[in-house]
């Protein structure tokens, strides 16, 4: 298996491009399967969880034209003629569900794989089942699989989700586009990615109000038609970046990025003493004078601090001067990186959901590896401000989010390579 190897130590200058988010990229092409029409989406991540959801789209039926230059996938719904999302698909990529909510809204049934445990909790997917069923589904778990189907169209009801679920919010919008009635969603996840798809919807002829607050409100229509959408530049993408430069003590613009999706991190980071710089051409960031200071982080469903950039953070936090405490709310099993982060000569401790992270004045590069994406990366950017040689092993979870990653950051200055095994 590929390794990443990185010699730290250098301060990274330059421009990073930020392409269009993983975590939008993946609802929005599950929505191809609401239209017999095609959809169109720009500004595509080239990652692997986006191959695994069109090799997924394709085993239904969906027809996608991908032009990985321009960036573009066109995808034709116009012939779907299977409902099964198999196991061998769901296993390796959870966000495979989200085919559920359009193939049921549309087709009167679909069968998807139980996507199980991972690496970051359990993470059930009963809040999305329970919509479905109010919605006037009848759903079966048996084999490993959720069976699902409806008499008819879905109706449209009123959904409360009791915690917040971004996948759930998703999963019920896109089914509420074609239900009979109208859909309250309440509770409804307010990430960027969620209001993404409900703008690609609307395109496609959705009804929906609400677009960005934590209430939607979805009319169904008995079909949706085609539409072009650009998918939003990835703020964990962006906010990943920004740490590579700040670790590093650099100056780099994050072309593309966007302040508005990121202030909670934005806001830590310059609270913590780097420079975050809005640009016509998007964010600079960059750390010349002294070390980080302290910061506490709380991760929340959005606007909070999101989950996706806590390890990261918390590599930032292990050079800082003074302690902070991080604490994850969203997930239970999330800290996985912190045994690895200790071996590079990290000081942390972990009670619960919270870490107290006390700042060393330096990091020593080691072989270490992790069990998620952004466990993984956290590990890159310790190694990119270690002193000395840092292996990061199992590189195909870094594959699976992060698009040429050990390219930019050498375009940077990083002194960074991929060792095929
Ligand atoms: C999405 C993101 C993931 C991010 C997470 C939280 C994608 C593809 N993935 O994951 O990167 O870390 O949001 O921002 O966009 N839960 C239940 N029952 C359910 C659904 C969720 O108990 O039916 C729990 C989960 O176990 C978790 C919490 O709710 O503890 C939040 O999960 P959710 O927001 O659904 O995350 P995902 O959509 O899976």
């Amino acid at each position: 298996m590929d390794r990443i190897r990185i010699s730290g130590g250098r301060p990274l200058n330059g421009e990073i491009d930020i392409v269009g988010a993983k975590n939008a990229a993946l609802p929005l092409m599950a929505a191809s399967l609401l239209t017999p029409e095609s959809l169109t989406l720009k500004n595509l991540p080239s990652v692997a969880d986006i191959h695994a959801m069109a090799n997924l789209l394709s085993e239904l039926g969906v027809q996608t034209e991908h032009d990985a230059e321009s960036r573009t996938v066109v995808m034709h719904g116009g012939n779907v003629t299977e409902t099964t999302a198999p196991y061998d698909i769901v296993r390796k990529m959870r966000a495979s569900v989200l085919v559920l909510g359009p193939l049921l809204a549309r087709f009167g049934k679909a069968r998807v794989s139980l996507p199980g445990g991972c690496a970051i909790g359990t993470r059930p997917v009963d809040l999305h089942l329970k919509a479905l069923e109010q919605m006037g589904a009848e759903i079966e778990l048996a084999g490993g699989y959720i069976d699902a189907k409806v008499n008819g169209r879905l109706k449209g009801t009123h959904i409360l989700f009791p915690s917040v679920t971004v996948g759930g919010t998703e999963n019920i919008l896109m089914a509420a586009t074609l239900a009979d009635g109208e859909t309250v969603i309440a509770n409804a996840a307010r990430e960027p990615e969620v209001t993404d798809l409900a703008r690609c919807l609307q395109a496609m002829g959705a009804e929906i109000s609400g677009i960005g607050s934590d209430t939607l409100h979805v009319v169904g229509k008995p079909q949706l038609h085609a539409a072009v959408h650009g998918i939003v530049p990835d703020r964990i993408e962006t906010g990943t970046y920004a740490v590579a430069a700040a670790i590093t003590g650099g100056d780099v613009l994050l072309r593309g990025a966007q302040m508005g999706s990121n202030e909670a991190v934005f806001g830590h980071m310059m609270r913590a003493g780097v420079d975050v710089t809005e640009t016509a051409e998007g964010i600079r960031i960059a750390r010349q004078n002294g070390r980080i200071h302290g910061v506490d982080v709380m991760t929340e469903p959005y606007p909070g601090f999101p989950t996706d950039m806590q390890a990261q953070f918390m590599a930032l936090l292990t050079l800082a001067e003074g302690a902070s405490m991080i604490t994850e709310s969203i997930f239970e099993n999330r800290f996985m990186h912190v045994p690895e982060l200790m071996r590079m000569g990290a000081d942390i401790n972990v009670h619960g959901a919270s870490a107290i992270v006390r700042g060393v004045p330096k990091l020593s590069g080691a072989p270490v590896m992790a069990t998620d994406l952004r466990a993984s990366v956290s590990l890159v950017l310790a190694g990119l401000a270690a002193e000395g040689v840092t292996d990061v092993n199992r590189v195909y979870h870094l594959d699976r989010g992060y698009e040429k990653i050990e390219q930019k950051l050498a375009a940077c200055g990083a002194e960074i390579e991929r060792v095929p095994e």
